[in-house]
């Protein structure tokens, strides 16, 4: 039956970590997956999720829910990423559903738009998560790029993305990402993303925010959202994937929300029935635990508050370590420009190097990222960082 069947190509991040686990040198590391470690290089439970275990241990039936999920859940998400008091939140002008993460609020909504706009393509920005293009294949979507990074200066292309942006036909679909851009760590600033939404704006384009970092990239959860809600303030009907796999260290339990503003709550019906029905045939329903968890902390002020200073805790410590790399780089002589360590956010440093570079620090030093040069900070430590400065000097020296 399936001698047609060739070995499927490896996924560029996953295996970074699989070719890290068969690595048996104790100097490893792994700086592949954006999963957050701390600073002994061990993944976290968050305090406020050991709370709200306790707090729902034997107190919930752990039925399948039902098929738009916790309500109570998409009701907190979307106050995340639209605001506490925003208008199209109260107005419930907007069809939400629980999702398996981001990735699987991608996907549905990947799912949705060839279903009901299949002339339309989604345009991808250059460079995104290696996952964005095998969501949007799978759900047979065209997609395009458009311009974002700057290789050279490594800054933000802005005046090739708006061109890109004017360029694109009326009606297309853009995936951007509001905060931490992964994997360039490099967002448009606040008055750019006014450019951008004023221009989406003129083309009718539709804007689709993969938000997978909230909070990471300023510590700040309503700064992160500041893209969200200026293209809220302009008057958008958005799509939104939100995942708390990052900022609640919920990795391994996939809770996410899609959500899609709609022009009233009529519309919003009509497109989260369509959402439940995709759902249904695709995994029927999400699972429950995760989301009771999610749920319990953004409706418990002690617990939410709790939450906000850990996630800020997470922040800090990358940025901080940002700066350490960056000066054992200096100290070491590198006559290379690291500021880019320091300007970049969030999770990842987009660091320039080169694939070749990059296979020099896995063969020679046991360092793992993925080829296109893109270090995940967390796996950074006070206890690795001179190590790793002095492997990317040396790599990088002649
Ligand atoms: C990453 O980019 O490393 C994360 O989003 C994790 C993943 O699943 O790829």
């Amino acid at each position: 039956w399936w001698d047609n069947v060739g070995i499927a190509p490896k996924d560029p991040i996953l295996s970074i970590t699989e070719a890290y686990f068969a690595d048996s040198s104790p100097r490893k590391i792994n700086l592949g997956v954006g999963a957050y470690r701390d600073d002994e290089g061990k993944p976290v439970v968050l305090q406020c999720v050991r709370d709200a275990q306790a707090k729902i241990a034997g107190c919930e039936f752990l039925e399948s829910l039902s098929r738009q999920g916790s309500m109570k859940l998409v009701d907190e998400s979307v106050k995340l990423a639209y605001g506490e008091s925003s208008d199209v939140v109260k107005e419930g002008r907007f069809a939400g559903v629980q999702a398996l993460s981001g990735t699987g609020a991608c996907r549905l909504f990947a799912e949705f738009q060839r279903r009901f706009r299949p002339e339309a393509q989604i345009y991808l920005p250059a460079p995104t998560w290696s996952n964005h293009r095998n969501i949007w294949r799978d759900a047979q979507v065209p997609q395009r790029t458009f311009r974002y990074y700057n290789l050279e200066s490594k800054i933000l292309h802005f005046e090739a993305l708006m061109d890109d942006v004017k360029n694109a036909p009326n009606y297309s679909f853009f995936l951007l990402h509001p905060c931490a851009h992964n994997p360039t760590g490099v967002d448009p600033t606040e008055e750019q993303w006014r450019e951008i939404s004023y221009q989406f704006k003129v083309k009718n384009h539709f804007p689709f925010f993969d938000m997978a970092y909230q909070g990471f990239a300023s510590g700040d959860l309503d700064r992160d959202a500041q893209a969200i809600r200026i293209f809220l303030n302009d008057g958008h009907l958005i799509g939104c994937a939100q995942s708390f796999a990052k900022n609640m260290g919920l990795y391994g339990q996939r809770v996410g929300c899609l959500s899609i503003l709609c022009k009233d709550a009529k519309q919003a019906i009509s497109v989260k029935s369509q959402l439940q029905q995709i759902a249904r045939a695709m995994y029927s329903n999400p699972p429950v635990y995760g989301a009771l968890l999610v749920s319990t902390i953004l409706d418990d002020p002690d617990l939410r508050n709790l939450w906000v200073k850990e996630l800020k805790v997470m922040a800090d410590r990358i940025i901080k370590i940002r700066a350490v790399l960056r000066k054992n780089l200096l100290e070491l002589g590198s006559p290379l420009n690291w500021d880019h360590i320091t300007n970049q956010v969030g999770m990842f440093c987009y660091s320039g190097l080169t694939p070749e570079q990059v296979d020099q620090l896995t063969n020679k030093f046991h360092i793992y990222m993925t080829r296109d040069g893109r270090i995940s900070m967390a796996g950074v430590t006070t206890e690795n960082v001179a190590y790793l400065a002095n492997a990317i000097h040396k790599v990088t020296k002649s």
